[in-house]
């Protein structure tokens, strides 16, 4: 029951839209109109204010750990991944935006990083590497995602790797567009517009 409870409170954490909620208070309009149309950081940076990018990408992120901590110490481990997958969830299915929302790596980031920091800094070192190489936020994400139950594994954490496999098809689910563009080599590179 206690994990349910904390399913339902990850998932609607998770599905707080703040790249949507950002964009509008600085007056761009929706951000679902611009760049690639998705409510994350990357597609905030389109709008060329770099502040509300590192705002949403920190609040997106934020979320999930939020969502891991609290359940962790209100109810422990089991419910401490429950709470992350479901703010995932919530990330990319928003029941407020008629379940479209974003494709969800920052929350992804935040979540693994309050789940096992080891995980998540490889992860995000994994991102910004491939960042530093390709210049591209789709390819860093997924390779970055398809990294993650490697490491899991490798670190001897099988739940947690179960946990991370299941987010990273969903990433990669997300990113279809994004695969289709990198196939075709027109996938635009970090901050520029589209
Ligand atoms: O994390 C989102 C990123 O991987 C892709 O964003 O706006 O280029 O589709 P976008």
């Amino acid at each position: 029951m206690s994990i349910l409870i904390w399913a339902v409170l990850g998932y609607l954490l998770g599905s707080v839209p703040f790249g949507l909620v950002i964009t509008r208070a600085l007056g761009f309009g929706d951000l679902r109109q611009i760049g690639s149309g998705n409510i994350g950081a990357t597609n905030v940076l389109r709008t060329g204010n770099k502040p509300a990018a590192l705002a949403t990408l920190l609040l997106d992120a934020g979320k999930g750990a939020i969502a891991v901590l609290l359940a962790r110490h209100f109810a422990g481990e089991s419910a401490a991944l429950v709470a992350g997958a479901a703010a995932f969830l919530g990330h990319c299915f928003p029941v407020w935006l008629g379940f479209n929302g974003g494709k969800g790596m920052a929350t992804f980031l935040g979540t693994l990083i309050a789940l096992d920091w080891r995980v998540g800094l490889m992860c995000c070192a994994t991102w910004a590497l491939v960042a530093l190489i390709a210049r591209i936020s789709s390819l860093s994400a997924l390779i970055s995602a398809a990294m993650a139950p490697v490491y899991a594994w490798a670190l001897g954490k099988p739940q947690l790797m179960a946990a991370a496999l299941f987010m990273t098809v969903l990433i990669f689910i997300r990113h279809k567009a994004n695969i289709a563009r990198l196939l075709d080599g027109t996938e635009p590179r970090i901050g520029a517009k589209k």
